[in-house]
C-alpha cells in the first residue's frame, strides 16, 4: 500500500485479452474504486459470462463496456468522465456498441445528468446490479444475483463480502447516501461461502464490508466470524474497519491466529478531537491511539495503515498539527491521504471554512512525508531477516513476483512461483513502500 491522494483504477485481470471467438458477443468490465467495486466486478463478470459474452480487455474489441465506478471524491468521476468521452467516440466509430454504468455514480443523482450528455444505455446503482441480467439477454434473476451469491470462485484470492451499506454519517461521506444502511450476511452464508472457495484452490480470503468491523448477525459479533473464518481458511485478512467498532478481542485475535494476516487498515480521518467531531466519527484520538497500543501489542512485527482526509472545511493549522502528531505517534506503515473533496448531498458540502488549495496541498505532503519517513524506518527494520512469502502476483517481465509477508508487509520478490504458493527469502533492502527480497527464494 502506499501513500496517495486518491484510489487507482484497478486493473480486473493481469491476463492477455486472449482469443475470442470471432462472432462471439464480447465485453469489457472496467472497475474503478474500493475493493467493494472489484467483487461486484467479479459478479458482473459472472452474470455476462452466463450471458455468452466473452470478456475483453480493450474498448475497441468490446460490443458492450460496463464501467463499474466509484462516486466517493470528485476526481473519481473525472476520470469516468474521460473514459465516457473516449467510449463515445468509440461508439461513433462503430467500435463499441453499447456502454453500461454501474456502481456508485450509478447510485447518485449526477448519473441522470451523465447519461444525457454520454448517451449511456444503462445506468444501475449498487442495489439493483441485478437488472444488467435482463439488459445482457439473461432471464430477470434478482435472487440470483445478489450479493449472497460467491462472486469469486476458484481464484488463489477471493473477496467475501459479509458486510453492505454503511450506518454512519460521516461529514464528507457519500458512501451511505450510495451503497445504503448496513446489511449484514448471515454466518453461515459466509463459512458456507469460505468453504466451497477453500475446497476449490483458494488460500487467501479477505472479508469485505464498508465497516467491517461493525457486522453482527444473531447475537453473533464481527470476532466471532472472523475467528470462524480463519479456523476454514488458511490465510485471511478483512477491510475496512471503523474504530468504533474495533473490539480489543479482534486485535488480539489478529496477534494470536496464524490464519490471520498481521496487517490492520484503521481510518482515523484526524488527529484532531475537534474535527472528529466535525466529521461525527464517534471516537477521540486517544481512545484511537489506545486501540493502536493493543494491536502493536498483539502484533508487534504487524502492519498498521490508515486514511487521512487533508483540508477537511474547518481544519485549523492546530488540527493539522494534531494530525502530524497522531502520525508520529501511531508510526503508521502506510497511509491512504486524501485531500477533502466536496460531494454534492454531504453535510461537509455546505460547512464554511474551505481551505484554500495551497494549503491543503502543503498539509497533504507534510502528512505524506511525517508517514513515508516512518514507513520507511519500519521498513528498514525488516532487512535481514527471512520471511515467508505468499505470493499474489506472478513475476512479470523482470522476473519480480509481488508477494505479502504474514506481517502484511508487500515485498518484491524474484520467483516464477506461481500465486497462491508461498516461498521463503531473506530481505535484502526496503523503501518507504515496499520490501526487496534476495535470490534464491525456496519454495515452502
Ligand atoms: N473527500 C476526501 N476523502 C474522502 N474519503 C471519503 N470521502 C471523502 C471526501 N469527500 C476518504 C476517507 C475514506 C476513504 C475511503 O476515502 O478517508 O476512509
Ligand atoms: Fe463513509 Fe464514514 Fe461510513 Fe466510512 S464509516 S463509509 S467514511 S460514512
Amino acid at each position: 500500500m502506499s501513500s496517495t491522494t486518491q484510489t487507482a483504477p484497478i486493473p480486473l485481470s493481469r491476463k492477455p485479452a486472449g482469443r475470442v471467438d470471432p462472432g462471439a458477443k464480447t465485453a469489457c468490465i472496467r472497475t474503478f474504486g474500493c475493493q467493494m467495486n472489484v467483487h461486484d466486478s467479479d459478479r458482473i463478470r459472472r452474470m455476462i459470462q452466463d450471458a455468452g459474452y466473452a470478456e475483453v480487455q480493450r474498448y475497441e474489441d468490446a460490443d458492450l463496456v460496463i464501467l463499474n465506478t466509484c462516486y466517493v471524491r470528485e476526481n473519481a468521476v473525472d476520470r469516468v468522465k474521460g473514459h465516457l468521452g473516449e467510449l463515445n467516440r468509440l461508439r461513433r466509430e462503430g467500435r463499441v456498441k453499447k456502454v453500461a454504468l454501474t456502481g456508485c455514480i450509478g447510485a447518485a443523482e449526477e448519473s441522470a445528468a451523465l447519461r444525457q450528455t454520454y448517451d449511456i444505455d444503462l445506468v444501475l446503482g449498487t442495489h439493483n446490479t441485478y437488472e444488467l441480467a435482463e439488459f445482457v439477454g439473461l432471464p430477470t434473476m434478482q435472487e440470483t444475483y445478489t450479493p449472497e451469491l460467491p462472486g469469486t470462485e476458484g481464484g488463489h484470492n477471493a473477496f467475501v463480502t459479509i458486510m453492505t451499506g454503511c450506518n454512519y454519517q460521516c461529514s464528507y461521506c457519500i458512501v451511505p447516501t450510495v451503497r445504503g444502511r448496513m446489511v449484514c450476511r448471515p454466518m453461515g452464508s459466509v463459512i458456507g461461502e469460505v468453504e466451497d472457495l477453500v475446497a476449490g484452490g483458494t488460500g487467501y480470503v479477505t472479508l469485505l464490508g464498508q465497516t467491517v468491523d461493525a457486522w453482527r448477525h444473531e447475537g453473533k459479533r464481527f470476532c466471532d466470524l472472523l475467528e470462524a473464518v480463519s479456523e476454514s481458511a488458511p490465510r485471511v485478512w478483512f477491510t475496512t474497519s471503523h474504530p468504533s467498532n474495533m473490539e480489543n478481542r479482534t486485535l488480539k485475535a489478529i496477534g494470536e491466529r496464524d490464519a490471520i494476516v498481521k496487517r490492520l487498515h484503521l481510518p482515523v480521518q484526524s488527529g484532531s478531537d475537534r474535527m472528529l467531531k466535525v466529521m461525527h466519527r464517534g471516537y477521540k484520538a486517544e481512545r484511537y491511539k489506545r486501540k493502536i497500543d493493543v494491536f502493536r501489542e498483539a502484533a508487534p512485527e504487524g502492519t498498521l495503515s490508515t486514511d487521512i482526509i487533508v483540508g477537511h472545511p474547518g481544519e485549523s493549522e492546530e488540527d493539522h498539527e494534531q494530525t502530524l502528531r497522531l502520525v508520529e505517534d501511531c508510526a503508521f506503515d502506510s497511509a491512504y491521504i486524501f485531500k477533502f473533496s466536496p460531494r454534492l448531498g454531504t453535510e461537509a458540502a455546505t460547512l464554511p471554512g474551505t481551505v484554500p488549495d495551497a494549503v491543503v496541498q502543503r498539509r497533504f505532503l507534510e502528512v505524506l512525508r511525517q508517514v513515508e519517513q516512518n514507513a520507511f524506518r519500519r521498513n528498514q527494520r525488516k532487512v535481514g531477516g527471512e520471511e515467508e512469502i505468499y505470493i499474489r502476483h506472478g513475476s512479470t517481465e523482470d522476473g519480480k513476483a509481488i508477494g505479502e509477508t504474514w506481517s502484511g508487509h508487500a515485498v518484491h520478490v524474484n520467483t516464477d512461483a506461481a500465486p497462491g504458493k508461498y516461498v521463503k527469502a531473506r530481505i535484502v533492502s526496503a523503501g518507504p513502500h515496499v520490501l526487496y527480497a534476495g535470490e534464491p527464494a525456496t519454495s515452502v
